[in-house]
């Protein structure tokens, strides 16, 4: 879906905002002409009426006519002139002469046809079906990115860029929508594929009254008809005895018998017609002058949303590894596909890729989820796929495990699956682990025992590569230095330092965005705002220490909303990582980016939050809290080592309590007199939690892996009497952790 809607958005890009833009200025013209237009009340003024009062001003009145948006025309012949005027129906007057502007003409016919004929409509057509299948996937992915229907107003993630072509995307999309359909339905009836219900027109009446004309004024189908309701009226022919009078309503056609007043023939219009006249109006805003002013604003986004599409394609064909020599599918005999979120996987895919290539090998390399139903001349496939979230899928492999029960003859081809993760993350590998299990399940036959990366390895990547060397009967040296990730600089404002008299060295850390040099800097400080990038708390802080390609990730106790961003660290001997952000003073830099963990944060809603955590893990937790300005709920269970020395975040903890943004703090200390740990409080606060727990309530755990799995414990233990379980709060989502 994602690649139809960048190929499309592509493609399309500049016919799409020549259209959009030639849309917004004629989607002006309703509003314009309706401002300069009387409009009387229902019932004030009849037909006949404004034809008498006309009668006076343009004794030679040929036709009047009503556009939807309330101005009243004649078209008139004098002394052998004819001339058009717009008119004041109070008074039958003439206001100023009608012409369309020759600018006017020129964009309608630009928007419809680009200034030629047939093939120009064709081509419109076309970009407003492309426009609709770009509104419609361009929906999908954004909801599919919000996690669901129910998350749509959610707040978005992502870089400058993609945030500004969702958001705009999430304002206009139900306005180009509209755009796109009734544009694409006016086309379709153009071309005839569509019936637009023109061709019901009343026959000419075969007979009329005869007799003289009676006044304009005292014939009664005009005298029935109120102004409002009129399209057009066209006149008898001078001196013409058989000539009859046409009328056409918003309701129907007919003719007027210029001596009984009776209406003639009349047909009222079919549904096709009134189909046709209703999106006509939806489309041009004629008639309807703030939706077309609407629909125009809409439109104004076009130019916007190609940029940052365009843009975003960009950065991301940027970020992606390019695979030199890659050879077809159905040609290779060896196949590698990758899982990865972030690409870092991609760049030990390469390296294995340009080794076999030089084996002589036939080498195909693609994501998981482009996995083919057919290798036909394959015979080994090479998985390398990272973890990600709770042991799931990478974004490029979260269609893999779907798609592969459909692959043709499997057991032909032998595989080897390598994982790529994080020891520190309790999972470790776990979707590589799953996809072997899901391989051998589904009679594939399997070459090598799976094996796996622990924070990008080059040394394990090359033990691996021996053995995948001495399996295909070739030496292969894989060395590969992993890439440093792209980061941005951040400044240290202000540090508060605990814990260093019970061996536990922890700084809550405050960054400020250190700002780009040049053209960019400028426009950010134009824009104003703290130049941060997008991050909500509980996502991650991924710095690159110096001397060290590999990031160590840090849980974020603020959301860029905060102006600030903030992290809680705790000093491990000899880390290296730790150990540098331990040492910077204030004004002291990092590089760092940010990596999404829309998994771990309070569920949107009422119901109470109950937050648990260790050390350091009180980072998000404490963040959390302070976010909290609803005043939704909110218990937090810590544990430290004493408070005369490691109680963090103790002061901003008192100020939320005493203001009702937390409800309950439970701390537990483990080097002081009658020590306890913070799954001791729990248990001793069972009645509470288990009070909590039936209203709803959910849990978010932050902290070491042993505190974790003991709170799971006792909680299991508390839940046991509610027939409830740990296993099945986090089924129900309502039991989230982020352990390290
Ligand atoms: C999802 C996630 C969130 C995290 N959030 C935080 C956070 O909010 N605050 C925080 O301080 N840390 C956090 N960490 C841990 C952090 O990423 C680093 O691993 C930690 O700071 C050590 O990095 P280092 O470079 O100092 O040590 P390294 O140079 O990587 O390692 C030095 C030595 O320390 C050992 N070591 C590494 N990590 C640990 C550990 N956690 N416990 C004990 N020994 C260890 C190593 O085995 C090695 O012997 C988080 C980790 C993850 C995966
Ligand atoms: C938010 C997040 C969650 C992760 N979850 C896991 C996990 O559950 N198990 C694991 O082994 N590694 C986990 N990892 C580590 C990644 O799998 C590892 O860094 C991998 O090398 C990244 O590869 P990629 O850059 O190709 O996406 C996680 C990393 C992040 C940032």
């Amino acid at each position: 879906m994602r690649r139809l809607h960048s190929f499309l958005g592509l493609v399309v890009a500049v016919l799409a905002v020549v259209l959009a833009i030639s849309g917004a200025i004629l989607s002006l013209d309703p509003a314009l002409e309706r401002w300069g237009s009387t409009i009387p009340a229902n019932g004030q003024i009849n037909v006949a009426t404004l034809a008498g009062r006309v009668a006076q001003h343009y004794p030679g009145a040929e036709q009047i006519q009503r556009s939807p948006s309330g101005s009243v025309i004649v078209y008139y012949n004098q002394d052998g002139q004819t001339g058009v005027d717009r008119v004041d129906p109070q008074t039958g007057r003439g206001i100023v002469p009608h012409a369309v502007s020759p600018f006017s003409r020129w964009t309608k016919s630009l928007h419809r046809s680009w200034l030629l004929d047939t093939p120009g409509r064709v081509a419109s057509g076309l970009i407003a079906l492309a426009m609709l299948v770009l509104s419609v996937s361009g929906s999908v992915l954004l909801v599919r990115r919000l996690g669901g229907w129910r998350h749509l107003a959610d707040s978005l993630r992502g870089n400058f860029i993609q945030r500004w072509h969702t958001q705009v995307g999430r304002v206009v999309v139900l306005g180009l929508l509209l755009s796109a359909l009734t544009g694409l339905y006016m086309s379709a009836a153009t071309f005839a594929l569509i019936s637009d219900g023109m061709q019901d027109e009343p026959d000419f009446p075969s007979a009329v009254a005869g007799g003289p004309a009676a006044p304009v004024t005292a014939l009664s189908a005009l005298v029935a008809t109120d102004l409002n309701n009129l399209r057009e009226l066209v006149y008898p022919s001078p001196g013409d005895s058989s000539g009859v009078y046409s009328l056409a309503t918003d309701q129907g056609e007919g003719y007027v018998d210029p001596s009984s007043g009776a209406l003639l023939s009349y047909q009222p219009y079919g549904g096709f017609r009134q189909a046709y006249e209703l999106i006509y109006k939806l489309h041009t805003g004629e008639g309807l002058w703030w939706l077309a002013l609407l629909l125009g604003l809409c439109a104004l986004s076009v130019p916007l949303l190609s940029a940052t599409g365009a843009l975003t394609w960009w950065q991301r064909r940027q970020s992606m590894p390019r695979i030199v020599g890659n050879s077809a599918a159905n040609l290779a005999d060896t196949i590698i596909l990758v899982g990865s979120e972030s690409n870092s996987t991609w760049g030990f895919a390469n390296t294995l890729h340009e080794a076999l290539r030089k084996a002589g090998l036939r080498v195909h390399t693609a994501a998981m989820n482009q996995l083919a139903a057919e290798y036909p001349k394959a015979e080994r496939l090479f998985i390398l796929t990272a973890t990600y979230g709770d042991g799931d899928a990478p974004s490029s492999a979260n269609q893999f495990l779907a798609r592969l029960g459909k692959v043709k003859s499997p057991s032909k081809i032998g595989f080897a699956v390598l994982g790529f993760g994080d020891r520190q993350f309790p999972q470790f590998c776990k979707f590589a682990y799953d996809v072997e299990a899901t391989l051998l399940a589904q009679g594939w036959n399997r070459l090598l025992e799976i094996d796996t990366i622990d924070r990008q390895s080059g040394q394990a990547f090359t033990r691996w590569g021996n053995a995948v060397g001495q399996m295909i009967g070739h030496e292969l040296n894989l060395v590969h230095t992993p890439k440093r990730p792209r980061t941005d600089a951040f400044e240290l404002i202000e540090r508060a330092d605990y814990g260093e008299a019970v061996q536990a060295p922890t700084s809550i850390l405050r960054f400020a965005a250190v700002p780009p040099q040049g053209f960019k800097g400028h426009v950010m400080g134009l824009l104003g705002g703290h130049g941060l990038p997008h991050f909500e708390v509980g996502d991650l802080l991924g710095v690159v220490p110096p001397g060290s390609a590999i990031p160590r990730f840090y849980s974020l106790a603020s959301k860029s909303g905060d102006g600030f961003l903030e992290i809680c660290v705790r000093k491990l001997p000899g880390g290296l990582c730790s150990e540098f952000l331990h040492g910077l003073p204030p004004g002291g830099r990092m590089d760092a980016f940010i990596q999404l963990h829309p998994d771990f944060r309070p569920a949107a809603g009422k119901a109470p939050v109950i937050l648990i955590g260790s050390g350091t893990g009180i980072g998000p937790l404490a963040g959390f809290i302070r976010n909290n300005t609803g005043k939704h709920p909110m218990f937090l269970f810590w544990g430290g080592r004493d408070p005369a020395s490691d109680f963090l975040y103790k002061p901003e903890l008192d100020a939320y309590l005493a203001d009702g943004r937390l409800t309950g703090l439970h701390a537990a200390f483990s080097r002081i007199q009658n020590g306890s740990y913070v799954q001791d409080r729990v248990l001793a606060d069972a009645t509470q939690l288990r009070e909590l727990l039936e209203n709803e309530a959910q849990v978010l755990v932050c902290g070491s892996r042993t505190m974790a799995k003991s709170i799971a414990q006792a909680l299991d233990e508390i839940l046991v009497s509610l027939n409830l379980s740990v296993a099945t709060l986090k089924a129900q989502g309502r039991y989230r952790e982020d352990v390290f």
